[in-house]
């Protein structure tokens, strides 16, 4: 044990309030002897009803609590707010900075030596490294797992990516009423987080590849009995981390960024991530930039064929090895000394890894994609930048030039996509303004705008689509998102016209706007802003300090002022 633990300046002494918060603990039963001197483990958990992705981790925690008792620690469950991707609006991602000051603050401000952290759904694991890496004390990531696969009539559904697709067929009246209803009931058979490389899977997987679980843990079914043993094992290794002082500090590094941001695109990850990870970094004084991420993605291949880039789902990825099976293939691309939190380097957990499906988890020789599934794009559109996930769009559309049909805004969209009357074919570039950070407000995943109908009953299935928005991890095409500076606060996306051309080169990384600089300055200068959406509240706090795309979403104030 450390010399002194940190919940020895609430227990221990003989002022007033050492003794009345002794009493106060013993108000729920506990002798003396069960907490006195031994490290107190916070497992801060974010289960909710409202959030069917998490809404087993109240079984996860006792399995937590069970480690942590039988490693000589005391352990006491508290809630955060948790964010249920699919219930919350007008979207999770406004309330992720909110959860990560839920997270920092709960822990700043309790006796608390060592903290599990209990997450899955989309934004809840990033708002908890957040909050944990700004706290700064010994802490471990237990994920809830993925759902079980979707099961339909001997065929296997992917959440999310599946779900989708078939609500496409059911739109042109190909999927029929009864057999769409039937689907709903069977879509998602569990609770656990979404089973395909969505944005859960891609968070709970960076966080294993960060250092921040036990080997294994991110693809660990939910349901299966193997997640509580983790669960059991974390409980007891934190316990070890408070006596060792092994504080996130110590393990998310850059080294450690640089090895997520690989294995995000061997893993065909989300999008998201690239916010998530730029966010994270940045509570530790680590600047990672969109460059970064590009300069990763052009030297990394694609392996894990998983949908929405690839063919299986979340259990076959599990029963081919997970993320330790990704680590042992990507060994030269990383930095194997960074330290993961079972006190080994995460080079030592990977070289005692096994991969038991080359189908799954493909070999470095022979990859999906010479490429990561991420690539970073910029223009006169996009000076801050945009992405792409290439591994999930049309390789016929990777290259190309087309007419814009522009929307100012989602209910625009909304209102025109099905109708007879939208000047679009198949060479359109669809163009969604106001879906940015302060914009929509929130930065919601409205930037998988749906193939117009019209095209859809003539068979086209892909359309250039260009937006300031984010799309769910689970979608595909060819999809450009996240452009920077967003249009609510004057970036080029704002000017754009029917009828512009844009082109598209993936390839040379390219996105821009066929005008004369003269004819940008022109309309740049004519722009002018809408009037914010919130005058009070958790929503002006969000429209006054949110960051932009490229620099993870964060509020200003909570990055660290620590330059690394
Ligand atoms: Fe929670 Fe997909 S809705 S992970």
């Amino acid at each position: 044990m450390p010399a002194k633990l940190r919940s020895q300046a609430w227990f221990q002494g003989d002022e007033y309030y050492n003794f009345a918060r002794r009493a106060w603990l013993r108000s729920e039963g506990f002798n003396k002897d069960v907490f006195d001197g031994k490290p107190l483990i916070g497992i801060c958990n974010s289960w909710s009803e409202l959030n069917n992705c998490n809404a087993h981790l109240r079984q996860v925690a006792e399995a937590v609590k069970r480690g942590v008792w039988a490693a000589g620690g005391f352990p006491l469950e508290f809630p955060t707010i948790s964010l249920g991707e699919m219930f919350m609006k007008p979207t999770t991602m406004m309330f992720r900075n909110l959860m990560a000051m839920d997270v920092e603050e709960s822990i700043r401000a309790n006796p608390i030596d060592g903290v599990v952290l209990l997450c899955g759904c989309d934004k809840t694991t990033p708002a908890q490294l957040m909050g944990a890496a700004s706290a700064d004390i010994p802490a471990i990531v237990v994920t809830g797992g993925p759902m079980l696969s979707g099961e339909w009539r001997n065929r296997e559904l992917g959440a999310g990516t599946d779900g989708r697709k078939l609500f496409d067929l059911f739109r042109t009246g190909e999927l029929s009423e009864e057999h769409f209803a039937e689907i709903e009931g069977c879509i998602a058979r569990s609770a656990g987080h979404c089973t395909v490389m969505g944005t859960a899977s891609t968070m709970t997987s960076l966080a294993e590849a960060l250092g921040m679980t036990l080997p294994g843990c991110a693809a660990i079914p939910a349901p299966d009995s193997r997640r509580l043993a983790i669960a059991d094992s974390s409980g007891r290794r934190i316990v070890d981390m408070v006596a060792e002082d092994l504080k996130p500090s110590r393990i998310l590094t850059r080294d450690a960024f640089e090895n997520a941001i690989t294995v995000m695109m061997a893993l065909g990850g989300s999008t998201n991530a690239v916010i998530h990870l730029i966010a994270i970094a940045g509570r530790l004084g680590i600047e990672l930039k969109l460059d970064d991420f590009d300069r990763l993605s052009r030297r990394t291949p694609y392996l894990v064929n998983v949908k929405p880039s690839g063919e299986y789902l979340m259990d076959h990825f599990f029963a081919a090895g997970g993320v330790p099976a990704v680590l042992k293939e990507l060994l030269p691309l990383l930095h194997s000394n960074a330290a993961a939190v079972n006190g080994k380097t995460i080079g030592e957990n990977a070289n005692v890894a096994e991969c038991f499906n080359a189908e799954v988890v493909r070999p470095l020789a022979n990859p999906l994609h010479n490429e990561g599934g991420t690539a970073i794009l910029r223009g006169n559109i996009a000076p801050d930048g945009a992405v792409i996930k290439q591994t999930a769009a049309s390789p016929h559309l990777l290259q190309h030039r087309g007419r814009a049909v522009v929307f100012e805004t989602y209910d625009e969209m909304r209102a025109r996509i099905n109708s007879d009357d939208l000047p679009v074919d198949e060479t359109s570039v669809l163009v969604m303004k106001n879906g940015g950070p302060k914009g929509a407000p929130g930065f919601p995943e409205w930037g998988h705008i749906p193939m117009p109908a019209k095209l859809l009953k003539h068979g086209v299935k892909d359309i250039v689509r260009i937006s300031d928005a984010r799309m769910s991890g689970t979608s595909f095409g060819t999809v450009v998102l996240h452009v920077a500076p967003e249009s609510a606060i004057g970036g080029p996306l704002a000017i754009v016209q029917d009828g512009d051309e844009i082109s598209l080169d993936v390839a040379s990384r390219r996105l821009d706007l066929q005008l004369s600089q003269d004819e940008i300055a022109r309309r740049l200068a004519a722009w002018k802003p809408a009037a914010p959406q919130y005058d009070r509240g958790y929503g002006r706090l969000f429209l006054e300090h949110v960051e932009q795309a490229h620099l993870g979403c964060d509020f200003d104030f909570l990055r660290s002022r620590r330059a690394q």
